[in-house]
């Protein structure tokens, strides 16, 4: 992640726009005072720029990064956002690991194809049959698909930003126009497709998480949305080297009412990902499960961004504010952090959701309204029950 170190940051009167970038407010951290957070915009993006202050034998330093939860890509982005806070601050800068530039021949409109959850919740059109891919990595079988079925539209789904990167170059350099990235957790992504609207969906390889099974992309909840969103003769195609997974998956996908599935041992494949080019030398077993879709599922409504109508006037949020977690049987809402901007607005960091995929953001206040930050959180059932907790917990 792109960050500059210096010895000294003052902060400046904001908003003030450099190069582009809008530097709007800072929200100081009412607890851990060494942490204070830059309200960004670029265009229509926005992001927080995170300032810590360290003391090291009696000397200040300052670390100035983007905020894990709002980083952006490109990441050229993000290295233009903090070389424009340098020069507005006019920083000496002690290190910065932003290489000078070498311009990519990807421009910041190449990564229009990297859409945010909320395009796919409400305005992805189902016009062009879809293969859709969860965690693609290198994206070589990605892309292969999208070359092979340019009729099609390629939707990859992964949480690897510098993946998310090399693919977008990919698809810019072989000229592809029918691939569409999320960046999001595949498990959370699947609720936002329409019944019966996919022809393939690809999970190839995915983390084994043998320790943690809880992370697993495959439970039963995502093949019972995976059979929802395939058509009538759509395939759930399961790629994997870890025998443990296998039998893990065949046991889940065993526990459906009804389904076909077909199994298929050291199979090649027309493309080989990395992994699989890795584990073939190792001389690994391989095991495909395609699990193919017999019925057509109901429709279901499309999921909305969660919204706050009440109003609160932020002194309350304050007075209310506590470094607590609230929970139901299977959702939760911690909140982590309270920075002030001034005495009518101010932000939270908090977590809410379900607990196996829990998704970080921020609350914004500002002039009574709450709004989440920097993205919309969409109506899922876990979201909602977090949400409910949010206004329970402010009395809004
Ligand atoms: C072992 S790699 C396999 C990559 C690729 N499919 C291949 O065959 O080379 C697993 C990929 O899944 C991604 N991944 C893990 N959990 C995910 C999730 N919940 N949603 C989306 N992607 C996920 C990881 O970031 C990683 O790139």
């Amino acid at each position: 992640m792109p960050n500059i170190q210096t010895r000294a940051c003052r902060p400046v009167d904001l908003p003030r726009t450099v190069n582009g970038f809008t530097f709007e407010s800072r929200a100081q951290a009412q607890k851990n005072r060494n942490e204070a957070l830059i309200l960004t915009r670029y265009g229509d993006r926005k992001f927080l720029l995170q300032i810590l202050k360290r003391e090291k034998k009696g000397e200040s330093d300052y670390l100035i990064k983007v905020d894990k939860l709002t980083r952006l890509a490109p990441v050229t982005i993000m290295q233009d956002a903090l070389k424009a806070f340098a020069k507005l601050h006019d920083l000496e800068l002690t290190f910065s690991n932003i290489a000078p530039q070498k311009r990519s021949i990807v421009k910041t409109d190449d990564f229009a194809i990297l859409k945010d959850v909320d395009f796919f919740a409400t305005q992805l059109t189902y016009e062009k049959p879809l293969l859709v891919e969860v965690g693609f990595g290198s994206g070589r079988h990605l892309l292969y698909q999208a070359k092979a079925h340019p009729d099609k539209l390629v939707i990859g789904i992964e949480i690897h930003r510098p993946s998310i990167e090399q693919v977008i170059k990919q698809c810019k350099l072989q000229n592809l126009h029918n691939v569409l990235i999320a960046d999001f957790d595949a498990r959370i992504f699947m609720q936002l497709l329409a019944s019966n609207s996919v022809e393939k969906l690809f999970v190839h390889f995915p983390v084994p998480w043998d320790k943690k099974p809880h992370r697993r992309v495959i439970s039963k909840a995502f093949v019972e949305e995976a059979m929802r969103v395939l058509k009538p003769g759509g395939k759930l195609e399961l790629r994997t080297d870890s025998e443990n997974y296998f039998a893990y998956s065949f046991d889940t996908f065993n526990a459906l009412n009804r389904y076909d599935l077909q199994i298929k041992k050291n199979h090649d494949l027309a493309v080989t990902s990395k992994y699989e080019d890795r584990w073939r030398r190792m001389e690994k077993n391989i095991y495909d499960l395609t699990l193919t879709c017999e019925t057509l599922s109901p429709d279901k409504a499309q999921i909305a961004p969660l919204q706050f109508e009440e109003e609160i006037p932020f002194a309350r949020v304050k007075e209310r504010f506590a470094n607590v977690t609230r929970k139901t049987d299977d959702a939760f809402v911690h909140f982590e952090s309270l920075y002030e901007i001034d005495a009518n607005s101010g932000l939270i960091r908090l977590t809410m959701g379900a607990f196996e995929k829990p998704e970080h953001k921020y609350l914004l206040f500002k002039q009574n309204k709450i709004q989440y930050f920097p993205k919309q959180t969409l109506a899922i059932a876990q979201n909602i029950k977090a949400h409910n907790m949010i206004k329970e917990f402010f009395h809004v």
